[in-house]
């Protein structure tokens, strides 16, 4: 398990106004994910540092089992932000591009995608992930409670909502509507030009994959 040292970066929204989204908020906001960042290379350094010969794997509770469990939540903090502050900082308005095309095919309508993404972020408590299925190129708006739940494999995230109250609370107050007048501001501020490179980096993927025929492998194998 080789890995860096995981650094906090640096996003060009943090130079700009926000329509809606106030600084102050969007300052506290870095501050928890420089903290999931500082728990990542936590979690990494004891997961180095076990003697796996030596240690106790339990399954009711083992410091193997919480430090590996508690990495995922630490490490999709930092991956998650990573993707939500990237996007923020742009013209907002309509989806454009490969998006636009893509949401317009899966769901009829762009209105329809937007109806249905808006209705997901208030059923959600923790994230509203776009994702893209490297497996049949199809998106879905993935409901996740918290950082590191019901997100599946092979799906590539191309626009993610935080809907976590730290994300609005500060600007819009803790009710229903508070969170969705944050959802119409989240929306004002996405930078579609990020969705979009996110989107067409996932289409890359699958095609690399489609064409080396890894798939048609398996399934051939396991027929
Ligand atoms: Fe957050």
């Amino acid at each position: 398990m080789p890995w860096d040292e995981l650094k906090p970066r640096q996003f060009p929204a943090f130079d700009k106004e926000l329509d809606g989204i106030s600084k102050q908020t969007m300052e506290d906001h870095y501050k928890l994910y420089e903290g999931y960042v500082k728990k990542v290379n936590e979690c990494r350094k004891v997961l180095n540092e076990f003697d796996y010969s030596e240690i106790e794997g339990n399954q009711v509770f083992s410091d193997l089992r919480a430090v590996s469990v508690d990495y995922t939540f630490a490490l999709l903090g930092y991956k998650n932000h990573d993707l939500y502050f990237g996007h923020l900082g742009g013209e907002g308005g309509d989806a454009t591009g490969r998006f636009a095309e893509l949401a317009e095919s899966e769901f009829n309508s762009l209105g329809k995608w937007f109806d249905s993404v808006k209705k997901a972020a208030s059923s959600a408590r923790g994230w509203v992930m776009v994702g893209y299925d490297l497996n049949d190129g199809s998106l879905f708006n993935y409901i996740m409670d918290t950082q590191n739940l019901w997100a599946v494999y092979n799906m590539c995230p191309v626009l993610a909502i935080d809907v976590y109250e730290h994300a609005y609370v500060r600007d819009f107050g803790a009710t229903p509507d508070g969170r969705k007048e944050y959802v119409e501001a989240f929306f004002r501020n996405l930078d579609w030009d990020h969705v979009n490179r996110q989107l067409i980096q996932a289409e890359a993927a699958k095609q690399g994959a489609d064409k080396s025929g890894a798939r048609e492998g398996a399934e051939k194998a396991a027929a």
